[in-house]
């Protein structure tokens, strides 16, 4: 693979910016500085640095966000401040999507990928992942909205799938969904009578928040993912 190429997968920059780093002498490839943007490289067995930092090369990653409330599910926008605001200067953005949405207003598990054949079997309908949410509300919960959230109901006009439902305390529950319908987990909620006034996504496939704090980010591999 040509150098320049690496450094731009590895989020260094554009091909014009990895040329301009490359002048300054900044990048060593086993040992020796790399000025030659044409230069070829094994990927997967030399070793290039940039400031003494060792860059690893890997065409797709994969990264949670715990988000936090406030921030819209997008990539950019003219007046909203974005989830991409919330990932720091390590993560490389170059391509980088978040899977799925979760509205402004909701915290919790983001995956973010440049991987778009993943991102697009993870939201295909028939996908199934499993999504746990936790969510406090107005109302306390009876039996009764468990077992309807349990066997599926009407969001209007779309009967949801059988999900799980349990209750965390008298006003609060979890809820696992497989689909992900707009505005689901409120709407759910809202066709038994209540309303949810705070959501937090827990988990999604075989990931979860474990100690990530709010706002933070860990990379992670795509088997961890389902
Ligand atoms: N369901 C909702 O209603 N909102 C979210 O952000 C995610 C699921």
């Amino acid at each position: 693979m040509r150098l320049d190429k690496f450094l731009t997968e590895c989020g260094l920059g554009s091909r014009r910016e990895v040329k301009e780093i490359l002048r300054t002498g900044e990048i060593t490839v086993n040992g020796i500085i790399a000025n030659n943007p044409q230069m070829n490289i094994k990927e997967n067995s030399d070793e290039v640095f940039y400031q003494e930092k060792k860059l690893e090369y890997k065409k797709f990653r994969y990264y949670i966000l715990n988000k936090k409330a406030g921030y819209i599910t997008a990539v950019e926008d003219n007046s909203e401040q974005t989830v991409m605001e919330l990932l720091p200067d390590w993560v490389i953005k170059k391509d980088l999507v978040p899977v799925g949405r979760l509205d402004k207003d909701t915290e919790g598990l983001l995956l973010l990928t440049n991987d778009g054949a993943l991102n697009h079997k993870l939201l295909s309908p028939k996908s199934h992942v499993e999504k746990t949410y936790y969510a406090d509300l107005e109302k306390d919960i009876l039996e009764d909205d468990l077992t309807k959230l349990r066997n599926g109901l009407d969001i209007g006009g779309y009967i949801t799938m059988p999900a799980k439902a349990s209750k965390v305390d008298s006003n609060k529950i979890h809820l696992t969904i497989k689909e992900g319908k707009f505005h689901q987990v409120k709407k759910m909620l809202e066709a038994v009578g209540n309303k949810v006034v705070f959501l937090k996504r827990i988990s999604f496939g075989k990931l979860n928040l474990d100690n990530l704090e709010l706002g933070e980010v860990k990379e992670i591999n795509s088997e961890d993912i389902i």
